[in-house]
């Protein structure tokens, strides 16, 4: 079977996250979600009480967290120096101050090395993120873009994190993603394809279109 590199980026909302898990799990390939890696430094720094505009004193304390990371798409997770932050890092605090420590090269620079390392690794893997088709790994084998347009993100979004879809929930979600979207855009452009990358748009397929959509992709691709 297939044991090559699958990447894939996206928006927050397009639905990446579980449908790179379901594929990963499928092909029997390892799953590495880096908006955690993102996530988790954001919780350390808040963590020890840094100021995150202090770029030189994140990027420091980044490059020192031992960063524990399970591939195994059945049950991914991770751990800064030891302490499990799975659950800590999906709090609407990280998501919201996750772009100060996104927006930090240096950051980058430390995450994107570690990425590079675990991706080489021996198995096959299914990583996911914003900057994966175009700067962690450009040479993969398969490089995936799922979009969605905004309305189908944040239902996807809201009934993650409100576990409605009603019209509070959605003004909520609305505010939120729109926010990081635009913080985000500022470092890696995730919504526009890159050369060679395929572009798959999530908003009127269920998921389990959108998985098999993927791994028929990744059949003819690899
Ligand atoms: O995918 P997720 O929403 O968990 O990502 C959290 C944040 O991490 C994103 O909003 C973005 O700021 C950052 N990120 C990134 N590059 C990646 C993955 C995530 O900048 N490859």
């Amino acid at each position: 079977g297939f044991r090559g590199v699958i990447a894939v980026d996206g928006p927050s909302g397009s639905g990446k996250s579980s449908v790179c898990r379901a594929v990963a799990r499928r092909l029997g390939l390892r799953y590495l979600d880096t908006g955690a890696m993102y996530r988790a430094v954001t919780w350390a720094a808040i963590d020890r009480g840094l100021d995150l505009d202090d770029q030189p004193a994140v990027a420091a304390l980044s490059r020192g967290l031992t960063l524990g990371i399970s591939t195994d798409p059945a049950a991914p997770g991770i751990a800064v120096d030891g302490v499990d932050v799975d659950g800590p890092i999906r709090t609407p605090k990280i998501s919201e101050s996750v772009s100060a420590i996104a927006t930090n090269l240096d950051v980058r620079a430390d995450l994107i090395a570690r990425q590079r390392a675990i991706i080489a690794d021996d198995g096959g893997i299914v990583a996911e993120g914003r900057d994966i088709t175009t700067v962690v790994a450009p040479d993969a084998d398969v490089r995936l873009l799922l979009t969605a347009d905004e309305n189908a993100r944040i239902a996807r979004r809201a009934r993650e994190l409100h576990g409605t879809a009603d019209q509070e929930a959605l003004k909520a979600t609305h505010a939120q993603i729109a926010t990081r979207d635009a913080r985000d855009s500022t470092v890696v452009d995730f919504l526009v394809a890159a050369d060679g990358v395929v572009t798959l748009d999530t908003s009127a397929l269920t998921f389990e279109q959108v998985v098999s959509t993927v791994l028929q992709i990744v059949d003819e691709q690899a």
